[in-house]
This record gives structure tokens, sequence and C-alpha cells, in this order.
């Protein structure tokens, strides 16, 4: 399956579908604090989804190929948790860090979006992690044009993340969106600058780096989807969802309460803008 060129009429129901799920992040916000459960936090994001935006969570019941269907709504992956922690009896704890990942379906077009959390008050070491995994996130984001390599976005994401000594999660990667969850292309976030396909205006797709403090090895959980670092180590997430422009981008994910970008992707802005050229 080729790579689907979304139309005017996609794309303005892409916008809604990304702000529709940045929305439910900047609602669980307040929740996220020391004593509640992941399950609590699935249960408070499902029912907003479902009664006041109308939207469908499509993390529950998902069955991609090989995978047993995933039993909740959204992901809340804590600590060394790297990707698709499943909600349940586990209670935040002062320190925690936390990425929860939203996916919405609206009108047959999803959003997805995800961001770290900070359950108290994190160690220094956690905050350096998370701020630098958005800044990762922030310079791939920024290398999206027409024109523009794939592999430009790992690049950028992977030098980022090695100059600070953290490494790269390689099993998961970013990926088009649509009507489906995952199509293609795949997006790396390891790489090199000039490889791969060419960028279109057109595309949607997430940049979603996973970083680990430590070795980028990976196992996944008996329950057939938590993955967590071999070696423990503290891993980072987040996620928009891109447009790629006539000569730029556009970030579809966005929402009152969508952390800035970074000083350090100084040529980025939030919502419709040009990227540099
Ligand atoms: N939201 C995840 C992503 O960014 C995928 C989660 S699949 C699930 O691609 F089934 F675990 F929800
Ligand atoms: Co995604
Ligand atoms: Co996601």
């Amino acid at each position: 399956m080729a790579i689907v060129i979304k139309s005017p009429e996609d794309i303005e129901r892409m916008r809604v579908a990304g702000r529709l799920a940045a929305e439910v992040l900047d609602f669980i916000t307040p929740h996220v604090k020391p004593g509640v459960s992941t399950a609590e936090i699935d249960r408070l994001c499902h029912d907003y989804m479902v009664t006041v935006q109308g939207t469908t969570p499509a993390p529950l019941n998902y069955a991609p190929p090989g995978y047993r269907p995933y039993p909740k709504s959204i992901c809340t992956s804590v600590n060394h948790q790297v990707c698709h922690g499943i909600p349940g009896d586990k209670v935040l704890k002062n320190g925690d860090v936390v990425n929860i990942d939203v996916t919405v379906i609206k009108d047959g077009y999803h959003g997805d979006t995800s961001r770290m959390f900070y359950v108290g008050e994190p160690s220094i070491a956690a905050r350096r992690l998370c701020d630098v995994t958005h800044e990762c996130m922030w310079l791939g984001i920024a290398e999206v044009r027409p024109g523009a390599f794939l592999g430009n976005i790992g690049a950028a994401i992977q030098a980022h993340a090695e100059k600070h000594g953290f490494s790269v999660v390689r099993e998961f990667c970013g990926h088009g969106i649509g009507r489906k969850f995952h199509e293609e292309p795949q997006v790396l976030h390891y790489g090199r600058a000039g490889t791969l396909d060419q960028l279109v205006a057109g595309m949607t797709f997430t940049v979603e780096p996973m970083i680990n403090a430590g070795r980028r090895e990976i196992k996944e959980l008996s329950d057939g989807w938590t993955i967590v670092t071999k070696d423990h180590s503290l891993s980072a997430q987040w996620e928009h969802t891109v447009l790629v422009t006539a000569d730029g981008y556009e970030i579809l994910t966005t929402s009152p309460g969508m952390p800035e970008p970074p000083a350090i992707a100084s040529g980025a802005r939030s919502g419709a803008f040009l990227a540099p050229a």
C-alpha cells in the first residue's frame, strides 16, 4: 500500500481529530498526581472521549496482526515502561514520570498524541530525559517540508538524543495516520539524512520518539503489549500528528494546554506555520 495523500477535506477532518486528541491530554492533566491509579486515568479519559467529545478511543480492542486486542482506551507508560503500558491497578507516586498516549477517532479520522507528565516532583535526571525527548520530537518535526527526506527526521532525533548520552528505541516508530490508525510511511527515529522517501504535501504522520536514559534494548511483558527497557532505565516519549504543507508543516494535535516548542527548535511554532527554509 502506498502513502495516502490527504485532500483538503481529509485535512480539515484530521485537524478536528487531532485537536480533540490533544484536548483529552489537557483534560487529564490536573488528575495526574500522586495517589491516582492508571486505571482511573483511563476511565476519566474514556468517559471524556465518549461522553463529552463524541470520539471513539482508537486503542480499545485494537488488534494489529500478532497482537491480542488492546483492553483499554489509552496507554499509560510509567518510568521504565517505554510505550503501550496498559492502565491498571498501578498507583502513581511522587517522582514517577508517565507518558499518556491518546488516539481518538472522529468522523472516521484519527488524531494521535502523547505527552510526559510529572507526578509530583521529578528527579533532575527524569526532568532532563523528558526535556531532551521533547526537544528530540521538535527537532524531528522541524525537518518536515516537501522534498525533505524521511531519514532527516530520524537523523535529527538520534543526534540530539545521543549527544546527551541517551539512546533511541528502534523497534517502534512514527507512522502515517488518517482513516487508518497506522498506515504508511514508517517514520524512524534514527537514521541518516538524505535517505528514505521524500515528503510530499498532504502526507500526515506522527513523530513520536522513545528515548531511553540507558541502553536502547527493550522487552515485551507477558501482557502482550507493555514494552519496558531491558536495563530498567527510565524511558520518555512525546508524540504529535503532523501534516506536510506546501511550505513546511502544520501540527494537527494542537490544544490550549499543549507545551510550547522548546527554544532549541527555534524555527518551530505550534499550529499552522511555515517551517524555516
Ligand atoms: N498510540 C500508539 C501510537 O502512537 C499506539 C498504541 S496501540 C495500542 O502509535 F493498542 F496500544 F493502543
Ligand atoms: Co502514534
Ligand atoms: Co500514540
